[in-house]
This record gives structure tokens, sequence and C-alpha cells, in this order.
């Protein structure tokens, strides 16, 4: 295949709850997930798993740059506990916390990696959360500050940010039961706090430009994706119309990817909106929309999408359809009209900040990890992706999920994202046969593919 455009980058991704450990160490406070994940018996997360251990990233940070340098890694994305700087949300700054992410990003820097830090994946200092958490207002501010602090702290070392890791699932762990703090309120509360995080982006947005203008300041999201099911201008367009409808009774509103973005970006609720937003966006005041900033780029996170016909249904997956581990659907189309369709509503820059599949991975005879079935998921859904790009979609770099196997919320440890293998009871990471040949594809540039 012809090379991915020239500067496109490419990298990996993880998130400090899911890698970090040291839960409690050098002055951290407690998160909503430490708190989650030690209500054991089963309650909440596979096996009573915990990311207090996780890879120990916290400890082994050195190692694992090593790792990313050895396969021509280009950018790390990976995000600040919010606790471990600021132990309860809104006081005073822990200075060691603060060290140890100036120390990751100084060793990425002398490695030739760019750092690119998400502010918040989901692990909210449990003192805010006392406070309403994601439902009060005054996490607005708090938030602002936080990422003004990282900021000054990291200023001239670090270009890229992302404010929010999925707003989606942080709305979800109000509106669901599956991730913290597991709430399972009801719509209005969900369509609160997807305002509330629109603001706080903003807010951050600010402090961030506030310290230095020429930061790049995004988001992640994700939420549900379509893709036709014929290649037809109609088809298309049906699959784009299906993609940000807020009233199909097959898709929640509150997992669609505009219901954040249409906010900050079209400062309005799509006209589909159902019953239950119209009524929450009742009471908002007016001048929270001109608070709303926009985004730099807009980082997707892309794993699998729907298939839609020419009406705009929803097409029944043939019985054995590929899935993954986790049991997700292998989809790799979705890539290819996912950046189409974001690009044509915003209009916005795009980076593919996640990307990857678990697979049952364990180490062969051989002493090695060979994972054939994320080799063939990535490189189908980088096909795809370099088709949208050469249809306009400015796409300017991929993140694979993830460099290292991680904890994976309430899967706990069963489900194995990394190219990078890692024996929890050891510590050991084993590059997986999917390292080195992402570390090919990084090479020529997506040529090899
Ligand atoms: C999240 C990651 C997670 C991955 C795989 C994304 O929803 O941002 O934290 O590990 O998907 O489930």
């Amino acid at each position: 295949m012809s090379a991915f455009p020239e500067g496109f980058f490419w990298g990996a991704a993880c998130a400090s709850y899911q890698c970090e450990g040291a839960w409690n160490e050098d002055g951290k406070g407690p998160s909503i997930w430490d708190d989650f994940c030690h209500e054991m018996n089963g309650k909440h997360v596979k096996n009573d798993d915990t990311g207090d251990v996780a890879c120990d990233s916290y400890h082994r940070y050195k190692e694992d740059v090593a790792l990313m340098k050895q396969h021509n890694i280009q950018a790390y994305r990976f995000s600040i506990s919010w606790p471990r700087v600021i132990p309860d949300g809104d006081g005073e700054v822990n200075e060691k916390g603060l060290q140890f992410y100036e120390n990751l990003v100084d060793e990425l820097l002398a490695n030739g990696i760019e750092p690119m830090i998400t502010l918040y994946h989901w692990d909210l200092p449990s003192a805010l959360q006392d406070k309403g958490g994601w439902l009060n207002r005054d996490i607005i501010a708090a938030f602002g500050r936080f990422a003004g602090i990282v900021a000054s702290r990291l200023k001239g070392k670090v270009k890229r940010y992302m404010t929010l890791n999925e707003p989606q699932c942080v709305a979800g762990g109000y509106g669901g039961t599956h991730g913290a703090p597991g709430l399972g309120l009801g719509g209005e509360k969900v369509a609160q706090v997807y305002h509330i995080l629109c603001l706080a982006h903003s807010e951050a947005y600010r402090a961030i430009k506030a310290v230095d203008p020429t930061t790049i300041v995004g988001a992640a999201i994700c939420g549900f994706f379509t893709y036709p099911e014929k290649d037809t201008p109609e088809n298309r367009e049906a699959a784009y119309k299906a993609n940000f409808d807020l009233s199909s009774d097959q898709k929640p509103w509150s997992f669609t990817p505009n219901i954040f973005l249409d906010s900050l970006l079209l400062k309005k609720y799509d006209e589909s909106a159902p019953a239950v937003v119209r009524k929450f966006a009742e009471t908002i005041d007016p001048s929270d929309w001109e608070k709303m900033e926009t985004l730099d780029f807009i980082g997707i996170n892309v794993y699998n999408g729907d298939m839609v016909n020419e009406k705009g249904e929803y097409v029944k997956r043939y019985p054995g359809f590929p899935l993954t581990a986790c049991k997700w659907p292998v989809t790799p189309e979705v890539m290819h009209y996912c950046v189409l369709n974001m690009h044509r509503r915003y209009g916005l820059p795009m980076v593919i900040t996640e990307n990857g599949q678990s697979c049952n991975d364990r180490v062969h005879m051989d002493g090695k990890v060979h994972d054939p079935e994320r080799i063939d998921f990535l490189n189908r859904y980088l096909l795809e992706l370099k088709k949208g790009i050469d249809e306009g979609a400015p796409v300017q770099g991929y993140l694979q999920w993830s460099i290292l196997d991680n904890f994976e919320w309430s899967r706990g440890y069963d489900e194995r994202f990394g190219i990078i293998y890692v024996d929890y009871r050891t510590g050991e990471r084993i590059p997986k046969d999917s390292a080195a040949w992402y570390a090919k594809v990084i090479e020529t540039n997506g040529e090899c593919l």
C-alpha cells in the first residue's frame, strides 16, 4: 500500500489507573476506581482484580519507555492521575505526584517520543465524588485548575493534550453500574453530567491555552459508529444520519459521539434529541453556551461499529461473525466511514486515539507471545483508515491501544489489549509478535500494510 501522509504520527496509549499501580504511594489520594475495586466480593470487577499494582508502571516507566523506543513508537498517550497530583481534587498539590509525570515526560523526550497527555481518564479523586463528582458544577473550576497546574509544570515539554477520555463512559458511570462510580441514575442526570463535562473541557481548554497558546488541546471521544452496507451515495447518507441520531430505539443517545461534541462545536443538541434531553436543555442557563470552547482536534477511540442499510436500518450480524476475546465484533470498515462522517459533521482535524483488540494471549512453548489475530485486526483497520484519509479525512495520527496489557476496568486482567505482554505475577514484559509488526508499520509509515 502507498504510505500514509507525510507527518502522520504513530504511537500507542495507556491510562494511569490501568497501568501505574502505586495506588497509595507518595501522597496519592484515593480515586473512585480505587474505591470501586476495593468494594470486593465480585461486586464490580471480575476476579476482584484491582489497579493497586497493575503493570507497576509507576516504578517501571523507564523500562516501558525503552520498550517503546525499541518498537519505533513516536508518540505515547498517557493520562495523569488527578488524585496523584491533587489528592483531594481541589486542594493542595502533591509535589511527588507532579514530579512523577515530569520524570515520565523527560524520559519520553530523551528517547525521542512525543508525550501526549490525557487529563482525565476516569480516576476521579474520591473527595470530589463525595461532593457529587460530575454532577456538581464546582468540578468545572477544579478541573480547570488541575489542567492549569499540569500545563504550567510541563510547559514547553508537552504539545498535545486531551482534556477528557470518553465522556460517554464518564457519563456511563452515572447512568450505569459497570464503571465507577456506578450510580445507575436516570437520563436527565446523565444529560447533566454531559453538560458539566462540556463546561469542564472548556475551562481546561482555556487554562491550558493561558499557559501556552501554542498547545494543541482536544478530547478523546468514543460512541457508536456506523458504516454502510453498500458503498453507494444513498447508503453512505443513511449511515451518516444513523450515526448521529439521538432518537434511535436500537442505540441509546447517551452513547453517541455527538451528544458531547454537538454541545461544544454546534452549541446545540441535535434535533433528534429525545424528550429527556430536551427537558434538561430547558434548564440550561443560556450563558453556558457562550462558555463552550472548541477542540483543536478530535481524538476518536475506535473499536467497532454497526452496519446500516440504505433504509437506515441496522443490519443484523451474520451467525459466527468475527469477534475479539471480549466478544466485540471485528468491523474494520468502521474506520473508513467514521473519520469521514466525523469530518463532515465537525470539519476538524482528527487523531485515532485508541484502536486495538483483546486476545487470549499467553506465553507459548517457545517463550514468545504469538498474536496473529491482533496483527490481522490492526492491519485491516489501518487499511480502512487509509481509505478515509485518501478520501479527504484530515487524520493526523494513530495510537494503538494499548502499549502494555493492563487493567481492563470491570473485566479486570482477563482481557489483554497490549502489544507487549505483562506477566502480572512478576511484572515481566514480553513484546508480542504484534509489537515487532507494528514497529515495521511505523518504520515504513504504513507502506508495508
Ligand atoms: C478506554 C480504555 C479501555 C479500552 C478497551 C476504551 O473505552 O478508553 O481505557 O481499556 O477502551 O476497553
